[in-house]
């Protein structure tokens, strides 16, 4: 079977990854989360004190350690930090808050995108993000855009954060949202934008079930390519 990669990218809690790794899952690739990987390094600034209460990043002694930080992940998907497990410790909405202005670092998306495009190298893959059909892999095989009405997109990710027991209200998941897609989008380095020639998925309608569906036939229809 000839080995793919399909990107996956779109705004900030619009179901990319479920989509993502349904689409793994069904045809037996590997997922690749890049916002974990950038969640764990804004996870490595925090816990070294890199980022001061106003939210200004010591980046110099980022830089100076971007070389060590060992990101990773385990067969089950988890993120890692250094072998460390640290899938939870990446959801919260304080890794949330400060994760666009560290995935704003060039220095920060450098030392990701070669990650990930090793990661790549011997297998097909479907990598979630903001910049994979535009950056990372200007040729995947097949991009897909994901999207949806940002008040949509506030009231899952509200769902999933409440049910994991986290106390946070809707508003503030809302404005953390607005916040990071102007972040995303208007940052100098690799803003979030759609490739030309990546597919629109507006998702604000439709169920998992009914998006997976739809992607499926693309990624059918890529393969018979
Ligand atoms: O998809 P997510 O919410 O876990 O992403 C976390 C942050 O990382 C978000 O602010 C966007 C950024 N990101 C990025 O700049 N490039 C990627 N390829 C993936 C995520």
């Amino acid at each position: 079977m000839k080995k793919i990669k399909i990107a996956v990218d779109g705004h900030s809690s619009c179901g990319k990854s479920t989509l993502a790794k349904q689409i793994a899952k069904h045809f037996g690739f590997t997922y690749i989360d890049t916002g974990a990987m950038y969640r764990t390094i804004a996870l490595y600034a925090m816990r070294n004190d890199m980022i001061a209460p106003d939210d200004t990043i010591n980046q110099e002694a980022l830089q100076a350690n971007i070389g060590n930080i060992k990101v990773s992940f385990l067969k089950n998907g988890h993120a890692t930090l250094d072998g460390e497990d640290v899938e939870n410790q990446i959801r919260t909405l304080e890794v949330s808050s400060k994760v666009s202005k560290i995935a704003a670092l060039k220095f920060v998306r450098e030392a990701m995108v070669d990650l990930q495009r090793q990661m790549a190298q011997n297998e097909s893959v479907v990598m979630d993000g903001r910049d994979i059909g535009t950056v990372v892999f200007p040729d995947a095989e097949l991009k897909i855009f994901v999207t949806a009405d940002d008040e949509v997109r506030a009231k899952r990710r509200y769902d999933e954060l409440t049910a994991k027991g986290e106390e946070v209200t809707l508003e503030a998941v809302l404005a953390n949202l607005r916040e990071r897609d102007l972040l995303d989008t208007t940052r100098e380095e690799s803003p979030l934008r759609k490739a030309a020639d990546a597919i629109l998925l507006d998702n604000s309608f439709m169920t998992r079930e009914e998006q997976f569906e739809v992607a499926k036939n693309f990624v059918e229809r890529t393969m018979q390519e």
